[in-house]
């Protein structure tokens, strides 16, 4: 799964470099050999923004300090030259104030009002220099944000257009967890265990629990009648294999938090409030909570879809069978969640039929 992500690796290097040239430019160094070809010019205008950052930086430090036989930056541009011209009048009015100490009394400066002028200028500019650099941070992080779920949503139609025969499982199931997060946050159900979500990153997570389907061998994904305990127990696997995928893209990743939750719808939506459950049996709130949320989904969709092997349940059909469940198959706080706005999930499952 190398592949996922290229991006992601050179932007984080790109965005540390541009943090460092901003506030801690000593330390910035950015190797542009390293970067891939996309990033090359990027690279290359930052690099040299940070380098002349650093230059009149030093320069400016030299000249806050006192030292007027600081060499002045070799690079001329808008920021170089109001400080080189500072720099002259500077030394200059040493030179001035040395003459006057000589007994040279005819000594005038004219030039403060230029010297005001130049200093502004050049802060001006660091200025509207240092906020482009920000808005290139943020315009550089949404493509690769846009670019990460664009590859997510792939992935996730992937294995949707193998498995899926009515289609659009994947954007209901996400519609109805949406359904019962909101809930769930209105009443303060499971509020602690929630406060450290964010909500959209859960969201956009859950589009991977049936991830492991991908391992799913077609004759048996397909098959419309009833599978045998063998086939059953390879279906089962896709569980395990989401986690096993999802647990080798965060080891060549930095972005843990989103790849957390989603190995977590992967490897536990099958479980059952009771211990029933695959692939390990958990028992109660042993079920992490994101596996709980989806069972709900998962179980409403596939009632109301019409399948090889089955034809679509109603709504109330659907409804009545979750809550004979409550606390069999699912979490009993989250029945009630359900029940308390199953007509939404209804209008959800009526506009797509
Ligand atoms: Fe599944």
């Amino acid at each position: 799964m190398a592949g996922l992500d290229p991006l992601k690796p050179a932007a984080d290097t790109l965005f540390a470099y541009l943090r460092d040239v901003i506030y801690d430019y000593p330390r910035a160094k950015l190797d542009v050999s390293r970067l891939p070809e996309a990033f090359a010019d990027f690279g290359q205008g930052l690099q040299y923004f940070g380098a002349m950052l650093s230059e009149m930086r030093d320069f400016a430090q030299e000249l806050s300090m006192g030292n007027l036989q600081c060499r002045p930056p070799s690079r001329d541009n808008e920021i170089a030259a109001p400080l080189k011209m500072m720099h002259a009048s500077l030394r200059h009015l040493a030179w001035q104030t040395q003459q006057v100490a000589k007994g040279d009394y005819n000594q005038r400066v004219d030039f403060m009002g230029e010297f005001a002028d130049a200093f502004n200028e050049m802060t001006k500019q660091l200025e509207l220099r240092t906020n482009n650099l920000q808005r290139m941070i943020d315009e550089k992080t949404k493509s690769v944000v846009e670019l990460k779920n664009a590859i997510l949503k792939t992935m996730a139609e992937l294995v949707e257009y193998r498995d899926d025969v009515t289609g659009g499982h994947i954007e209901r199931t996400q519609r109805y967890l949406g359904i019962l997060i909101d809930a769930m946050l209105a009443r303060g159900v499971y509020a602690e265990e929630m406060a450290s979500w964010d909500i959209k990153l859960v969201s956009q997570s859950a589009q991977l629990h049936d991830l492991g389907k991908i391992a799913v061998k077609d004759s048996i994904l397909l098959k419309p009648g009833k599978l045998t305990d063998e086939e059953f127990e390879s279906i089962k696997q896709h569980s395990v294999v989401g986690e096993e995928i999802i647990e080798k893209i965060i080891t060549e990743t930095t972005e843990r938090e989103f790849l957390e939750h989603a190995k977590l719808f992967a490897g536990t939506h099958h479980e059952k409030w009771d211990g029933s459950g695959y692939p390990r049996g958990l028992k109660g709130a042993e079920i992490p909570l994101q596996g709980r949320i989806m069972a709900i989904a998962d179980v409403y969709d596939a009632l109301v879809s019409n399948r090889p092997y089955k034809k679509a349940f109603t709504h109330e059909e659907a409804s009545n069978i979750i809550s004979e469940s409550r606390g069999t198959h699912f979490d009993p706080a989250l029945v009630d969640i359900f029940l308390s706005v199953s007509d939404e999930f209804e209008k959800i499952a009526l506009f797509y039929t």
